[in-house]
C-alpha cells in the first residue's frame, strides 16, 4: 500500500463522515421542531357568546355550553366545553370553568347548598368559586367576561388545572 492510497482511503473516510453527520442533521430538523415548536406558538383564544343576557337570572348559577377556542374539523363534540354563569346584578356575571383545581373533573352546582361540588375525590367550592373542602388548593379558574350586542360572552382558551 502506498501513501497515495492511504490518503484516498482517508479523505473517502472523511468524505463519509461528513455526509453522514449533515444526513444525521437534516433528519433531526423535524424532531427538534416537533419538540420545541410548542414553546414558541401562542395558545388559542376566542370569545363565544353563551346566551342572550336577558336569558340569565339574577341569583342564578346556570350550566352553558360553548365550543372550544380551535376546534379541529374532526373535533366532534371534544370541540364543546361547558361553564357555570352566575348572574350576580345586572351588569356583573361570573362565569366558573366547569373544571375542578385539583385533577379537572367536572364540577356540579348545587343550589339547595349553594356549593360547586366535585365527585372524584370530594372537592367542594363556595358560591364564589373558593374552596371550601377537600384536596383542590385553588379556586374555580373564572372566564374572562364581556356583553357584546346583548349577548354574553366568555374568553375561551386553556384554562390551567392548577
Ligand atoms: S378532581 Fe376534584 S377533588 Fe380531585
Amino acid at each position: 500500500m502506498n501513501t497515495e492510497d492511504i490518503s484516498r482511503r482517508r479523505f473517502l473516510a472523511r468524505l463519509s463522515i461528513g455526509f453522514a453527520a449533515a444526513s444525521a442533521a437534516l433528519a433531526s430538523v423535524p424532531v427538534i421542531g416537533f419538540l420545541f415548536a410548542p414553546l414558541f406558538k401562542s395558545l388559542p383564544e376566542a370569545w363565544r357568546s353563551v346566551g342572550r343576557v336577558e336569558s340569565f337570572e339574577i341569583g342564578k348559577t346556570v350550566s352553558v355550553q360553548f365550543q372550544t377556542a380551535d376546534p379541529l374539523p374532526w373535533s366532534g363534540i371534544t370541540a364543546k366545553n361547558s361553564a357555570w354563569v352566575r348572574r350576580v346584578s345586572e351588569a356583573e356575571f361570573i362565569v366558573f370553568s366547569i373544571h375542578c383545581t385539583h385533577l379537572g373533573c367536572p364540577v356540579t352546582w348545587i343550589p339547595e347548598a349553594e356549593l360547586f361540588m366535585c365527585p372524584c375525590h370530594g372537592g367542594v367550592f363556595t358560591r364564589d368559586g373558593n374552596v371550601a373542602a377537600g384536596p383542590p388548593r385553588h379556586p374555580l379558574t373564572r372566564h374572562q367576561v364581556r356583553v357584546l350586542n346583548g349577548n354574553l360572552e366568555i374568553l375561551t382558551k386553556p384554562l390551567p388545572i392548577v
